[in-house]
């Protein structure tokens, strides 16, 4: 492992209070939001909204880096430029989504497990020699009636640990994401419990492995209510549960957490975003930033429906949520800016 190359990898994803673009849906995920929008689930469809996405003028103002999947890191624009080539030329760091999605936990009522530990070491080094300098790998953590499982999350949670390592050795931060779903009528005192506890387990993980958690990065969820929660909660609040469970939660060597959106509508994960920069910055031990898919895609995918005609439009509306979550990380996003 090259230590400093990991250091110097994350010290450019976390200045300047930039934030990353998750833009690595799986097909399936993608065509799932295309066929939403009666968008055809086609290679080349998907090809030139990303192209749109890493195209945005001015999108290096205000994110770092971008997470990609694997058809996406080995796609060229429609001049025959590779993807990758774009996002360097503008200083945009690339990773790579190197989890294969989630299955069934067997003999656990629903509960998944991350697949993709099996030749990940191969597939690493592949995507170093393409180019990537960082890489993701999602757990999922549901909510239910007598759920999460010890049993679960505490797969899940090595399974984050194996691939953390693996990353490092290979040379790639690893993005470490456990996210707990806002599926439910959960309260965000039960969100608050579960990460909490996820959070505890995976850096009990992490450290078993001996994944070194300077040289790598935290993804989680926000402590939200869940969906079906019919109690409402304002930003403060949202901002309040969320810094304190990760205060209690996760070593301050971590050098910086990431948040996903996770369902959020774009301008809730903003507001909550900032509140926590506002309330929160001069408290923190590590930097926090965003790496939203939704909550900076949707917009500019609802806009753009495949149609070239929309494309000036969506990208406008891709780096004005790129540009309100940099306002979020300096404090100084307000929903006058929409
Ligand atoms: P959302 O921001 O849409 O939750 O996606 C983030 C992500 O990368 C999920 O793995």
């Amino acid at each position: 492992m090259n230590m400093q190359q990991l250091l110097n990898t994350i010290k450019s994803l976390l200045a300047h209070d930039k934030g990353l673009l998750a833009m690595d849906e799986s097909v399936a995920t993608c065509n799932k939001r295309f066929a939403n929008l009666g968008i055809p689930q086609t290679i080349d469809a998907r090809r030139a909204y990303r192209e749109l996405i890493i195209t945005t003028p001015n999108l290096n103002e205000s994110i770092s880096g971008v997470i990609l999947y694997d058809e996406t890191i080995r796609q060229h624009t429609a001049d025959g430029t590779s993807f990758l080539k774009v996002l360097n030329d503008v200083g945009i760091i690339p990773g790579i989504k190197v989890d294969k999605g989630t299955e069934e936990l067997a003999h656990h009522n629903g509960e998944k497990i991350t697949a993709g530990l099996d030749g990940l070491r191969d597939r690493l080094n592949e995507y170093v020699a393409l180019g990537a300098r960082f890489a993701k790998w999602r757990a999922v953590i549901i909510i239910g009636e007598g759920i999460p499982t010890q049993g679960c999350i505490e797969a899940n949670a090595q399974a984050l640990a194996r691939y953390a390592v693996l990353c490092q050795e290979a040379g790639l931060v690893p993005i470490v994401e456990p996210e707990v779903l806002m599926e439910g009528a959960h309260t965000i005192e039960q969100c608050s419990e579960v990460t909490e506890k996820m959070l505890r387990t995976v850096f009990k993980q992490l450290y078993l492995q001996r994944v070194v958690l300077e040289a790598m990065l935290l993804k989680p969820n926000m402590v939200l209510p869940g969906l079906a929660c019919a109690k409402p909660t304002s930003e403060d609040e949202v901002a309040e549960a969320t810094i304190n469970c990760l205060l209690r939660s996760v070593p301050a060597a971590v050098p910086g957490i990431a948040f996903l959106s996770g369902g959020q509508s774009s301008e809730a994960a903003s507001a909550r975003l900032n509140a926590m920069h506002v309330k929160f910055k001069s408290r923190l031990p590590w930097t926090i930033t965003f790496s939203f898919a939704r909550a900076i895609q949707q917009p500019a995918l609802e806009i753009w429906r495949n149609q070239t005609s929309k494309a000036l439009a969506a990208q406008q509306a891709l780096a004005h949520r790129a540009t309100c979550n940099r306002a979020a990380n300096r404090g100084e996003y307000t929903p006058a800016l929409e």
